[in-house]
């Protein structure tokens, strides 16, 4: 064997050797560099070939190539295993996929859907349909079709939002009483929940933005019995079998004659003994009323020969005594454990 031949085997061994050492990419990269680098020890044999007979060159050279492309192949080799080995060293440190998974939470239904799902669902069983509308309505939906012309003073009891003269988001379901009469000719019989918006300072019985549950039924022969017979048949449904509903004599422009709708306090049963019902005994849950003959005769249908009924009840309000919760802030906190322990 040729001096540069054995020079060479020997320049291979400890290579190897050092690859075979090599812990990670960054040793492999130093073992390169002290080897094939541009002042490594290859480069120093390379130097070596000037100094040999002209004839000699040609195949010292071809040694040295080869030498330098064994090399590199097997450096290729280390890498490649030093990666894979990196990586399965990882996956046995941070997945054990015996391990037993940590349950995903699923969040839970919030009261006060529940309660509108629930209310909803109480008047589709009887043959109602759920209509939804917009939240910016002009003021001809939310007040001059209800029989508010622009200077009446009911409108001061609305404390609304405007956009512009004539836009407004709507401080209550009612528009929506217009807006399937002006589509459909009656009988009508449709439930329209919905958020709501009042310019009301935030404590713990107002919201700016909250919900409505509005109802309205319009056909021949309808009398206030049905109207209260279906609004304590809602009121059984959501509180319970026993629930007592009273009616007290109001006014909305929108109903005559109209009124203001209780409910027994789930909490103390209506015996008046707790703070809920501030020790009256009941829980005020809304308006309701006959459509009044102008609002009937505004989208078309002759009040001589349909008569209606209507409500606007508050989905916040009949959460917080069905909840026993005592403060409407908590609906809106976004606490999940706090509206989980509801659900
Ligand atoms: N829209 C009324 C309010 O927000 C509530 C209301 C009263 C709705 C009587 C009705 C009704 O449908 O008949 O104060």
């Amino acid at each position: 064997m040729s001096e540069l031949a054995a020079m060479l085997a020997a320049l291979r061994e400890r290579f190897s050797a050092a690859a075979g050492a090599a812990k990670g990419e960054r040793d492999l990269d130093e073992v390169r560099v002290a080897y094939l680098g541009r002042n490594g020890e290859v480069t120093t044999i390379r130097r070596g070939i000037g100094s040999l007979p002209v004839d000699e060159r040609p195949s010292a050279g071809k040694q040295i190539n080869d030498a330098v492309d064994a090399m590199e192949a097997l450096l290729a080799q280390r890498r490649g295993a030093l990666e894979s080995s990196e990586v399965e060293a990882e996956l046995a440190q941070r997945i054990d996929v015996t391990f037993p998974a940590i349950p995903a939470s699923v969040g839970s239904i919030h009261p006060v859907r529940r309660v509108i799902e629930d209310a909803c669902a109480y008047f589709e069983r009887h043959g109602f349909a759920v209509v939804l509308g917009p939240e910016v309505e002009p003021d001809f939906y939310n007040f001059d079709a209800l029989n508010i012309p622009s200077e009446h003073p009911a409108r001061e009891g609305f404390d609304s939002f405007w956009i512009d003269d004539t836009l407004l988001l709507r401080p209550h379901t009612s528009p929506m009483q217009i807006r399937t009469m002006q589509l459909h000719r009656p009988p009508i019989a449709i439930v329209a929940p919905g958020k709501c918006y009042r310019r009301d300072a935030v404590d713990a019985r107002h919201l700016f933005q909250f919900h409505q549950i509005e109802g309205l039924l319009v056909a021949e022969g309808i009398h206030f019995g049905h109207l209260k017979g279906m609004l304590t048949g809602l009121c059984r449904t959501l509180f319970g079998v026993h629930q007592r509903v009273r009616f007290r004599p109001s006014f909305f422009p929108f109903t005559e004659p109209s009124a203001e709708v209780d409910t027994t306090c789930p909490k103390c049963g209506g015996t008046g003994v707790c703070g809920m019902c501030g020790g009256s005994g009941w829980i005020e849950l809304g308006g309701a009323g006959m459509v009044h003959p102008n609002v009937l005769r505004d989208v078309g249908y002759d009040p001589e020969v349909v008569t209606g009924w209507a409500f606007g009840f508050g989905a916040e309000r009949i959460a917080l005594s069905r909840y026993e919760v005592d403060d409407v802030r908590r609906f809106i906190d976004s606490d999940p454990d706090f509206l989980e322990q509801l659900a």
